[in-house]
């Protein structure tokens, strides 16, 4: 059975992705200026294929950085704990950031990531994340820029997995629960 069987819906199509982000990408490029030159933190995996996208739209210099962050024992719930497998290379001191997400779920791992970097003094650091799902939030998080909220399905695409697969979806979509209730 091919990938596309395991969808029940697509929720975001491809050229609404690409038509939102490319507004997204302004927004940004209205608030940064040059002299700012962030950093942007791809947090990985789940963000790669949004970062790519994104970064291109972008007009002011800025630096790219990836950090590999999981949550450890996840299923289809985020479990709260978070576990850094690939810390920054950049050293973010005095520097502005914009960590970049593909979904913000319970809101815990950005939680973690957030204290994480202030321990390391940036001048300032913003969010911005493809999907946002506020309806399971369990900790407030400054959400400062965000493609689409979600409702509380199980989406998958564009970077987003489920057991790994289906990241390389183009589109977001919405796993059938025969998927992982199996
Ligand atoms: C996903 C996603 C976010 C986090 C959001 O990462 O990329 O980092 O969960 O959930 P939360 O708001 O409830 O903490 P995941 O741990 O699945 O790793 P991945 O990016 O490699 O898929």
């Amino acid at each position: 059975m091919s990938m596309y069987d395991d969808i029940e819906k697509i929720l975001i199509s491809e050229q609404e992705l690409q038509d939102r982000i490319a507004e997204l990408a302004d927004e940004m490029n209205a608030f940064y200026t040059d002299a700012d030159r962030p950093v942007l933190v791809c947090i990985l995996k789940g963000a790669f294929m949004f970062l790519a996208d994104l970064t291109r739209h972008l007009k002011f210099r800025h630096e790219l950085d990836f950090m590999v962050v999981s949550s450890y024992g996840r299923s289809t719930k985020s479990s709260g704990i978070v576990r850094i497998l690939l810390d920054l290379e950049t050293n973010i001191q005095d520097r502005n950031v914009i960590i970049v997400e593909d979904i913000v779920d319970t809101g815990r791992t950005l939680s973690y990531i957030l204290r994480h970097f202030h321990a390391r003094h940036p001048a300032s650091v913003r969010i911005c994340t493809l999907l946002n799902k506020p309806s399971r939030r369990e900790v407030e998080i400054p959400v400062d820029f965000y493609g689409f909220k979600v409702p509380d399905e199980f989406v998958v695409g564009y970077g987003l997995d489920y057991a790994e697969e289906y990241r390389n979806l183009p589109f977001i979509g919405v796993l059938k629960p025969s998927v992982y209730t199996m």
